[in-house]
């Protein structure tokens, strides 16, 4: 019986990306999915503050070049999700790029962290651009860049 149990919460403990690593992100929100994730992979939310999410989410009708946008309810909805998952000032915006909707690439955190690759890389045909995070990190759909 008591084998059972600890059998069944090792098994709750694999379902859960959050107690897999420091740089696995839950991203599972049903709703963040399906909105969020269909030209794209879904970002982790905890790699932008409240605040950038919350820029992002009020420009979806001019987003990077596309219409993004969702009614108003589904909006309040995500962008509640996207707060309740935000980082803090470690993975702050940049401020010169305050112009534009936010990106988690052009974040000082972002490029101090992939400081070791080469320009000619971003470019390359396979990579195109830093948003592509899943071309280097496979499993970047599940959140994970461990
Ligand atoms: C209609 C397609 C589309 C939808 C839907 C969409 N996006 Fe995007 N998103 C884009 C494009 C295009 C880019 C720019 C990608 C690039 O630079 O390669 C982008 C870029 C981003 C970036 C910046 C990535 C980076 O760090 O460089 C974030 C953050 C983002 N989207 C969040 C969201 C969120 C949150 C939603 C849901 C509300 C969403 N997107 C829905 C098309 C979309
Ligand atoms: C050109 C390939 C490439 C792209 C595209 C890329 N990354 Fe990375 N990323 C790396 C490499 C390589 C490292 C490890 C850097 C090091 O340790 O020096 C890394 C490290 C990371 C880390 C820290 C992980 C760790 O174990 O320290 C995170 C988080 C991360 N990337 C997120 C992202 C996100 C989010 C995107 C997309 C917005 C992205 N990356 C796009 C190659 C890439």
């Amino acid at each position: 019986m008591r084998k059972h149990l600890i059998a069944a919460s090792l098994a709750l403990l694999a379902t859960l990306p959050a107690f897999a690593g420091e740089h696995v992100y839950d991203i599972t929100g049903k709703t963040y999915q399906s909105e969020c994730a269909s030209c794209h992979i879904a970002y982790p939310p905890q790699l932008l503050p409240a605040e950038s999410w919350r820029k992002l989410m009020a420009g979806l009708a001019k987003h990077f070049g596309t219409d993004a946008s969702v009614d108003d309810r589904i909006a309040t909805e995500l962008t509640r999700f996207l707060e309740q998952n935000a980082g803090g000032r470690r993975n702050a915006a940049d401020p010169a790029a305050a112009a534009a909707p936010p990106r988690i690439s052009t974040t000082p955190w972002f490029i101090r962290e992939h400081r070791k690759i080469a320009t000619s890389q971003w470019q390359s045909k396979t990579i195109g651009s830093a948003a592509n995070c899943s071309a280097c990190h496979s499993r970047a759909d599940n959140g994970d860049y461990s």
